[in-house]
């Protein structure tokens, strides 16, 4: 059975034109125009892109003292009601657990998948087990990309030794480290000193975060991983301080990439002065949102491309979890949802509102990190031969979104109210029809693990490059005796 997609307009990262796109067996088998199939879908006046990938999500995720509400079945369906076709979620051992022994528990979980998933791998301890694990996880699980959180301090947290020696193991063995940063030692002295001082609502937990403390921890995470010779991918980058380290970076040729999130472009701090402590709360996460000025430096970044990809760090919990904190934010579960509204929201605001292009739109939501995680062109194309991972957009489709209506299972929605201009018509996953139309026809256990060779392209050139320029002893004729 072949289905053709008619009379749209195809939007890559690089190129838009008019063509007629046919699937069959899960693959693109042929672009071009006048194509015939068993089905069609009709794609007049929409756009024909590659399905969105989430690089950031938390699903199901055992995290202070509860588990995420939405799984792998409810969160890659709100990931494919919003044009998302394949989500990366973070497996993490618990301290002195093997990588392979956290792995499992997450293989466990993602069989319910409705979309097509991969893993990042968190390194939240370090010792001979994790060193040698690194190897096995790498060369026979599929997985090139290592999470270190520099925050959670007496919880997920690793210390600068251990982010050392877990870098210059991804480099050897051609990964790709990860960092959550914020100074976690720093964050945890301030959260003590506003809770001694009686600060103990939600708005405290963005006091608690500042950007510096951001600005401090990338700046640091990119020094450490160009001692090890690693590159980095710098996860929910929220403020100038940390896009101005990673923008530094990049123009000193360093192989270092930044995360903005659809929460911090489009939501700001003052969700946190809200007097009704569940609406402060159900947004609190880390980094926090921060003000205007950190907005525009974000969209400035997409826009000129020292910011690279736009995720959710999709980690939904309900307000009764968010009420383990009443009293004391520091109790609060860290996240917030976004996965059914992260390309809607970026549309809305990136390319409705003129901050993006279409073409970069596509970049910044899918062929980017297709790329950096080193699964392009299977995910983030529409090319022959590429997964029919692809999302139909309509960008006269308008909605409101709200709770209500919402695939993810919480009781509430960050983005509650906002209009959105730009939805999916149709999204396939693997050539099926998951949305139809407004009508959702995913099917729990379509998804499947995406498995990813280590060594991308960056990383042969960042290696090739640090052995040449390594430090070398100088030759000498002669070496004057010692002790005289
Ligand atoms: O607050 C957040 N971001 N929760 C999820 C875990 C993380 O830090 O990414
Ligand atoms: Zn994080
Ligand atoms: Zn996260
Ligand atoms: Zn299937």
């Amino acid at each position: 059975m072949s289905t053709v997609i008619k009379n749209g307009t195809v939007v890559t990262a690089d190129l838009t034109y008019k063509a007629d796109v046919k699937v069959e067996d899960g693959t693109i088998i042929e672009i071009g125009l006048g194509l015939k199939g068993d089905k069609e879908l009709d794609a007049t006046g929409c756009y024909v892109m590659p399905g969105g990938i989430d690089p950031h999500t938390h699903l199901e995720m055992p995290f202070m003292g509860t588990y995420s509400s939405d799984d792998f079945e409810s969160g890659t369906r709100a990931a494919l009601a919003g044009g998302t076709t394949m989500v990366v979620d973070f497996a993490l051992p618990n301290p002195g657990e093997s990588l392979l022994d956290a792995l499992k528990r997450w293989d466990n979980k993602s069989t319910r998948a409705n979309c097509d998933y991969s893993f990042h791998m968190a390194v939240t301890w370090w010792g001979e087990q994790v060193f040698d694990d690194i190897k096995t996880v790498i060369e026979t699980r599929g997985i090139n990309t290592f999470k270190h959180f520099m925050a959670y301090k007496g919880a997920l947290m690793v210390n600068d030794d251990e982010l050392f020696a877990s870098f210059k193991r991804l480099a050897e063995l051609g990964g790709v480290a990860m960092v959550h940063a914020e100074n976690g030692d720093v964050v945890a002295e301030l959260q003590a000193k506003l809770m001694a001082e009686g600060n103990t609502g939600p708005e405290a937990h963005a006091y608690s975060r500042p950007p510096q403390v951001e600005g401090e921890a990338t700046n640091r995470a990119i020094m450490i991983a160009d001692m090890a010779g690693v590159p980095l991918y710098v996860v929910h980058t929220s403020c100038e301080d940390s896009h101005e380290a990673i923008r530094r970076a990049k123009m000193q040729g360093k192989r270092v990439w930044g995360e903005p999130l659809i929460q911090h472009l489009t939501l700001d701090e003052s969700e946190y002065f809200n007097t009704d402590w569940d609406h402060a709360a159900r947004r609190v996460m880390s980094p926090p949102f921060r003000n205007k000025q950190h907005q525009d430096s974000l969209w400035a970044g997409l826009q000129s491309g020292s910011l690279s990809v736009v995720a959710t760090d999709h980690c939904a919990f309900t307000t009764e979890q968010k009420r383990y904190g009443v009293g004391d934010f520091t109790k609060i579960p860290n996240g917030t949802g976004g996965l059914e509204d992260r390309m809607p929201m970026l549309w809305t605001y990136g390319v409705g509102m003129g901050r993006l292009t279409p073409n970069e739109f596509v970049a910044v939501t899918s062929t980017n990190i297709a790329k950096i995680l080193n699964c392009y062109p299977k995910k983030g194309a529409i090319l022959v031969g590429a997964d029919a991972d692809i999302v139909v957009w309509d960008p006269e489709k308008t909605k409101t979104i709200s709770a209500d209506s919402q695939q993810s299972s919480i009781d509430y929605n960050v983005f509650e109210g906002k209009d959105v201009k730009g939805l999916p018509r149709f999204t396939l996953t693997r050539g099926q029809i998951a949305v139809h139309d407004g009508e959702i026809r995913a099917q729990e256990g379509h998804g499947d693990f995406v498995s990813r060779e280590p060594n991308n392209q960056v990383n042969r050139a960042l290696s090739t490059w640090k052995e040449l320029t390594a430090p070398r002893p100088v030759e000498r004729s002669g070496i004057p005796a010692t002790g005289v």
